[in-house]
């Protein structure tokens, strides 16, 4: 949720600061700005020149004035949390002698209180943000002498809250200081220059090298290097590890959106996430990253799995796999909710926390919450090194590449796929026989190959979302191991069609929703062809008898009496069909999205990552 740039070296840091901003609007985009220190000349100190603007990157860079020169520059992308989108909310923000200037990702707590104080002492607030209090706090840190590192590691001392920060100071040119706290902030490391970002797609056009700056650290950045150290100045020695994603996996590569490109990279994200962890000679899953042994996962009584939104979906489909294969009850709830109920947490439970960023702030709350009263977390994360990742006992990396689309669909595959790893593993150390262990073992082998399969359907599915586009909403249901598809498949369509969508499990229909059944309101049904299919056909049956339209997800193709239209997957072992059967839903909500003009990638409202609660 917002994204950072700074740039310090001898060219003109606007390019890679737009350019940089560009690659991280899908963290937030309804306004954006950039800061840069313009060199002293004859008479003229250096100052600080800012530009910033509601809206888009591309309306930044419209604005952007011709002559906006200068070696040290920071750049923001927003997602509004305190006051609307506006260009004076815009970051950077600047104190009133407009020296120090602020970008920020996070949420300072205590805010009022801080401005309050800052306004009796004469500051002068120009913005409705918490940002601003940070470049004012600064400011008067700055006033009592000292260098900037100084004066920022004091502002911070008085901040509630969590923060990724990148501060300029026009009297201080040579350097930039960032700082983290709950919000990710990443250097690197160029020749003779240096970079700073909230995340590494922004710097992997630039250089490989980075370094993950930890929470409650703080870094120098100067052209010629950085020093890391802690909120109490001592210094920290931070190693440069190397990126290994390509530069490719940060562009559309010829697709017309990220989620099309990420849809169709799902095959060879599965195989990554299957890559080295299939044990043919066991008939198990190896997952070297658990730390727990086989022991150890006996005495498992519970699995309870926190995630939010479609991690929280994926989570549901982990719960079914984990309890048919290796019968240990298991449940999934919203992370979002679980930190706030005061949780019991049980020493025998096994706590697993999904996020595909590894970032969203609930998620990693409830992971506290979990740790902090004794319980195991394991995580189940696409993005190495993350805070979620950081904070478990141990995990499962999904290894599914970036994911820049808001809408999650290869990591929420590969996120399935994970814990039909972790079920195989978890069911062959329990009683889960050989023979099921194999058959579990060659039906994930399949899986890319029959996503292909599915991927091949585009253009009929293109097809039928054009025609169900414009319905004035959408029923999705599935029953049993289908509900969370019809969850995560509703959560799609609404999310980037802004299609009303809702999901139902296909049993409670004569309990409520038959009663919204029309032909203006359309039915995804899912259909597979298991001990439940004679129910869910009857379900059908009765969509039907009310002129329901319905639009069957299915093994086989449905007779025409029972679905107007039939979408027809590959068939796997029952427990991982849940899996095939989401595909033609991710397909159906993009071909909507794109029939209705939306903004495919960057939905309104929407940011990839949640890092505010
Ligand atoms: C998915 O399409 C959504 N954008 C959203 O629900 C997302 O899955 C959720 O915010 C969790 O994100 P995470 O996986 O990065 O934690």
């Amino acid at each position: 949720m917002c994204g950072i740039v700074a740039y310090i070296g001898p060219k003109d840091a606007s390019p890679f600061l737009l350019e940089g901003l560009q690659r991280l609007e899908y963290r937030g985009y309804d306004s954006a700005g950039v800061a840069v220190v313009a060199p002293a000349t004859k008479g003229s100190p250096a100052r600080l020149r800012i530009c910033r603007t509601k809206g888009r990157v591309a309306d930044l860079a419209a604005a952007l004035p011709a002559r906006f020169k200068g070696g040290t520059g920071i750049g923001h992308t927003r997602w509004a949390t305190h006051g609307v989108p506006s260009d004076a909310n815009a970051h950077p923000h600047t104190d009133n002698e407009g020296r120090i200037a602020v970008v920020h990702n996070g949420i300072i707590e205590n805010a009022e209180e801080l401005r309050a104080k800052l306004t009796a002492d004469g500051a002068v607030f120009r913005s409705e943000t918490d940002t601003e209090v940070l470049a004012h706090l600064i400011a008067a840190h700055r006033a009592q002498g000292g260098e900037l590192e100084d004066a920022v590691r004091a502002a911070l001392g008085l901040v509630i809250g969590t923060y990724g920060i990148a501060v300029l100071d026009a009297e201080q040119a040579d350097r930039i200081v960032v700082a983290r706290n709950g919000s990710p902030i990443v250097l690197g490391i160029g020749e003779k220059e240096m970079f700073a970002a909230s995340d590494v797609s922004a710097l992997v056009r630039y250089t490989r090298q980075v370094v993950h700056l930890e929470d409650g650290e703080l870094a120098t950045v100067r052209a010629d290097g950085f020093r890391t150290f802690t909120e109490d100045a001592r210094t920290v020695t931070r190693q440069p590890s190397t990126v290994d994603w390509e530069v490719g996996s940060y562009d559309t590569g010829g697709y017309a959106h990220y989620l099309l490109k990420e849809i169709h990279e799902q095959p060879g994200a599965v195989e990554r996430t299957l890559s080295g962890r299939l044990d043919e000679r066991f008939a198990t899953a190896h997952l070297g990253g658990l730390n727990l042994d086989a022991r150890e996962l006996r005495e498992i009584r519970r699995v309870k799995i926190l995630g939010c939104g479609s991690a929280y979906y994926a989570g549901e489909m982990g719960a079914q796999l984990i309890e048919e294969l290796a019968r240990i009850p298991a449940h999934s709830e919203p992370a979002s909710e679980f930190r706030y109920r005061n949780p019991v947490i049980e020493a025998d439970t096994l706590y697993v926390a999904v996020s595909q960023s590894g970032e969203t702030y609930d998620t990693l709350a409830a992971v506290q919450e979990v740790k902090r009263k004794g319980g195991r977390v394991l995580g189940v994360v696409n993005t190495v090194g993350s805070a979620i990742a950081r904070a478990c006992d141990g995990g499962i990396y999904l290894h599914a590449g970036p994911e820049v689309s808001v809408a999650s669909t290869k990591a929420f595959t590969s996120t399935v796929v994970a814990f039909a790893l972790l079920a195989l593993h978890f069911g062959r150390v329990h009683d889960l026989s050989p023979a099921d262990g194999r058959r579990i073992v060659a039906a994930l082998k399949a899986l890319p190959g029959q996503i292909r399969e599915v991927l091949d359907q585009q253009d009929a599915v293109a097809e039928l979302a054009a025609e169900y586009a414009d319905s004035q909403g959408m029923m999705f249901i599935g029953r049993v191991r289908g509900y969370p598809v019809a969850r995560e498949g509703a959560q799609k369509l609404k999310e980037i069609s802004y299609v009303h969508a809702e999901a139902y499990p296909a049993s409670e229909l004569k309990h409520g929703p038959l009663a919204l059944i029309s032909p203006e309101l359309p039915t995804v049904a899912l259909v597979p062809d298991d001990e439940l299919l004679d129910k869910n056909l009857t379900a059908l049956g009765e969509i039907k008898a009310r002129e329901g339209r319905v639009l069957a997800v299915a093994h086989r193709p449905i007779e025409s009496r029972l679905a107007d239209h039939c979408l027809v997957v590959p068939k796997s072992e029952p427990e991982l069909d849940p899996l095939l059967l989401n595909i033609p839903l991710q397909l159906l909500a993009y071909h909507a999205a794109v029939a209705l003009g939306r903004d495919v990638d960057k939905p309104r409202n929407l940011a990839k990552s949640v890092t505010v609660e």
